[in-house]
């Protein structure tokens, strides 16, 4: 089997947080899918509530404490992402968009990205389109065509397995087919030696 990585960004707030619950779902479903494409995803949640304090310590020092180093290392080095945050007023919250934006403005160019969203109101779905799709296009990720939005209602027990499910399921065979055709992502390290020490030394 082939390997891939997959990363899951999740900036749920409760505990449970239906944010991650629908995370969970989704990556479950990316895994399903790749699986059967002959790919194994080694799957990695990057929960934001635990790297809000970071997150802002970023903001103000401009440097990462090593957690959010790591979970930003992560995301560059990811083959898929899977991006999942509760609407607050109308939009993406602050806490998920101060990710974004402390992230390498190029370490989303060319991924494959799956956006998704949970609420109160099914009213601001469309958020996905006019918030996330946007701040995604700017980074210069793919954003699969299905965006992924579930409601207080659509937790209920005829949806969860109705509409949300059909939706997780397509948005999941986008992400799959998009992991699929691109080799899997190598990191270079700016500071790794290219020859050999000797010949360093020689030069
Ligand atoms: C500050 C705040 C603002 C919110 N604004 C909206 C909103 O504009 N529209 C909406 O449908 N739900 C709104 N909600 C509800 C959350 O989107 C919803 O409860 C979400 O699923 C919570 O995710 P979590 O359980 O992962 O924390 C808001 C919640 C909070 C706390």
């Amino acid at each position: 089997m082939n390997q891939r990585s997959l990363v899951v960004v999740s900036a749920g707030l409760s505990q449970p947080s239906s944010t991650r619950l629908l995370a969970d779902q989704l990556s479950a479903a990316v895994v399903t899918e790749a699986g059967g494409h002959g790919l194994s995803l080694d799957v990695r949640v990057v929960e934001l509530r635990d790297l809000a304090h970071d997150i802002a310590n970023h903001l103000l020092t401009g440097f990462p404490p090593a957690d959010l180093k790591e979970a930003l290392d992560a995301v560059a080095a990811a083959d898929g992402v899977i991006a999942v945050t509760p609407i607050f007023t109308a939009g993406y919250s602050g806490l998920f968009k101060s990710f974004f934006d402390v992230l390498d403005k190029d370490a989303l160019t060319d991924k494959p990205v799956l956006i998704a969203a949970t609420a109160g109101t099914a009213r601001h779905s469309l958020a996905l389109e006019h918030a996330l799709r946007p701040l995604f296009a700017y980074l210069r990720a793919v954003v699969v065509p299905t965006a992924v939005f579930a409601a207080s209602d659509d937790w209920g027990s005829d949806s969860v397995e109705g509409p949300l499910r059909s939706r997780i399921d397509r948005a999941a065979t986008e992400l799959t087919r998009e992991m699929e055709r691109r080799d899997p992502v190598s990191v270079t390290d700016p500071f790794a030696l290219t020859m050999s020490f000797e010949d360093l030394l020689k030069n």
